[in-house]
């Protein structure tokens, strides 16, 4: 037997145990007559203590060349501590060594295997390992797996049937680019990796299975930030016979119950926003509603004076800052440097300090006077000692801008609390949306996103206003869901695939299996897709998604552990007929 015990588990009342601990050397002191050694495993750190009075001298010995992250196995007798370490829970006691065992010896390792450790991003990425011994990661993958269990117990207990779909597949359009794998046996022939098991789940709704779901990968070839992975991990669900409300009741009862389970918090019903509010109120399809700031359109407020960049302007839109005025003009000048920089790509900003006396100080006084002012502040809710930003320009631009300039706010005065959760609805997407690029309409979710009822009439007169069935679960400002009502009638998905831009024979290559099955009695159906690492980054109180995965992707892509992508050997690629062309 390797070990008796963990190192997380001894505790006063143990005291007089024979035990057998293992793990790793976390670090030593070595005062020569007494030897203290702290030992790692995954619960927890337990101190070992080797005496020259109690200690046989080889042991000694033994003790002083241990090393940083050796490997060890040790048997002794647990002992009350002279000097007991209150913030580990093993603190009371400590184990007095017979008996010292080097299972494997260690290189020192490149950073320090400490909470606040001395290695960058890149090193830690290297040698990942190392980093899991570390106990924030490692908690971060431990709460990962409580947050899975949760899940599949809730949808279990709901009769959801967990049910794997295959990853060598064809393109299923998500949006992104597609990761392909050539295939051997069929000469200049590819495979897709799945951007999501969309059309598998609704095939698996058609095979009568009514309510699926499934813990699964989904690859997608797109630009990384720090809530993409170019893998992750979708919580994949679909339902049959439902409407959007089924579909909504079922999985806000899920992040309820997570919430709950996981993070001791209980929310009520979670409200619900149109898309068009959400843009109008936080310029933003994914809006934290933890705090306020929220947008006043002032286009009927400042649009009648002689400023021309206002009047020129599609909208001109405000956010009131809570006790902004007490910024200095120094600072004041560096927020508009924020948004002015490429990021962002505000032109400038116009501010207004309301003054503690309900007067006003802007920096377009010049062109409005103290009662204009005044309904500024009245429209943006401003109060005497908040700031009121205020950007101008096309309507989508300005949105985003003013919405990354009243996120960073938030961030600044600490109003994104991690143990806040604030979740909600945005319901009723556009169908549709148009690509500059391609100079056509893209679907917004995905193509077999069932338009609201009675609007199919509205996709040849104006395909911009047509509204989906289609819904995303926002929590705490970030999209950790979307679904929709899905199209169960394939004369509706052929004229949909035809709107889109695919001929017919495009649309029956593609996708031909899905029409073909629609022809065998497909039931009405729809569903929702979380995004994993979000949800449990975000519940965790964090949002790089990153810290939550084994062994991730670094922002090109790569995996810098094993080293990939890499190049494969020539004959592979003959195997697979494929000739390089660089
Ligand atoms: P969607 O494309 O909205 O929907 O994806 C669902 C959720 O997956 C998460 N997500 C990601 N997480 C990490 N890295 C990525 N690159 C990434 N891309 C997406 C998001 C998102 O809300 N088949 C549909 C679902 C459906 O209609 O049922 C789909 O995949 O949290």
């Amino acid at each position: 037997m390797y070990r008796t015990h963990t190192n997380g588990q001894l505790r006063a009342d143990d005291i007089n145990k024979e035990v057998t601990l293992a793990g790793w050397v976390q670090k030593t002191r070595d005062k020569g007559f007494m030897i203290w050694v702290d030992l790692r495993d995954r619960y927890g750190i337990t101190q070992l203590i080797f005496d020259e009075d109690r200690s046989p001298k080889p042991i000694m010995e033994a003790a002083s060349a241990l090393g940083r992250e050796f490997v060890v196995q040790v048997t002794g007798t647990v002992i009350e501590r002279e000097s007991k370490n209150p913030n580990i829970p093993t603190g009371e006691i400590e184990i007095l060594v017979k008996e010292l065992t080097v299972l494997n010896a260690s290189l020192t390792p490149p950073f320090t295997i400490e909470n606040e450790t001395d290695g960058g991003e890149d090193l830690r990425m290297k040698y990942r390992y190392l980093d899991i011994r570390r106990e924030a990661v490692r908690e971060n993958l431990v709460f990962r797996h409580k947050v899975t269990m949760a899940v599949r117990n809730y949808l279990s207990g709901k009769s959801f049937v967990e049910i794997e779909t295959p990853y060598l597949i064809k393109s299923t359009p998500e949006g992104a680019r597609d990761f392909v794998v050539p295939s051997r046996m069929n000469q200049g022939q590819f495979y897709a990796l799945p951007q999501s098991p969309q059309t598998f789940k609704q095939l698996l709704m058609i095979g009568g299975m009514d309510k699926y779901f499934q813990i699964v990968k989904c690859f997608r070839d797109e630009d990384l930030r720090a809530d993409r992975q170019p893998e992750f991990t979708q919580i994949d669900c679909e339902m049959a016979f439902v409407e959007q409300e089924d579909v909504l009741t079922t999985f806000e009862g899920l992040t309820r119950h997570l919430l709950k389970e996981i993070n001791g918090v209980e929310v009520g019903k979670f409200p619900r926003m149109t898309f068009d509010e959400a843009l109008r109120r936080y310029g933003n399809d994914k809006p934290d509603i933890r705090f306020g700031m929220e947008f006043g359109e002032l286009n009927e407020v400042a649009q009648h004076r002689d400023f021309n960049i206002f009047n020129s302007a599609e909208l001109v839109v405000g956010i009131a800052v809570p006790g902004g005025n007490s910024y200095s003009r120094k600072e004041i000048d560096k927020l508009v440097d924020w948004v002015r920089r490429p990021q962002i790509g505000a032109k400038g900003m116009v501010y207004v300090r309301c003054n503690e006396d309900g007067s006003f100080k802007s920096s377009v006084d010049k062109f409005y006077n103290q009662e204009d002012l005044a309904k500024w502040a009245g429209v943006t809710g401003a109060e005497p000692g908040d700031l009121i930003c205020v950007l101008s320009g096309e309507i989508d631009k300005t949105r985003a801008q003013l919405s990354a300039l009243r996120m960073e706010l938030a961030e600044r005065m600490g109003l994104r609390k991690a143990d806040e959760f604030a979740p909600l609805w945005v319901v009723d997407f556009p169908l549709l949306e148009w690509d500059e690029e391609t100079e056509r309409y893209h679907a917004m979710h995905h193509p077999f996103t069932s338009p609201k009822p009675g609007q199919m009439e509205l996709l040849e007169t104006d395909p911009g206003k047509v509204k989906a069935n289609a819904y995303d679960l926002v929590l705490n400002g970030n999209e950790i869901g979307g679904g929709s009502i899905r199209i169960h009638d394939k004369e509706i998905q052929s004229k949909m695939f035809d709107y889109l831009g695919f001929t017919p024979e495009e649309a029956r290559a593609q996708f031909g299996f899905l029409m073909d099955a629609f022809e065998y009695g497909a039931p009405p159906h729809g569903g929702i897709a979380f995004g994993l690492d979000r949800l449990v980054a975000i519940l965790g109180g964090q949002e790089t998604i990153r810290d939550f995965i084994a062994f991730p992707k670094n922002n090109a892509g790569r995996d810098v552990m094993i080293d990939a992508p890499a190049p494969i050997d020539s004959e592979q690629l003959k195997e697979l007929h494929i000739k390089l062309n660089f």
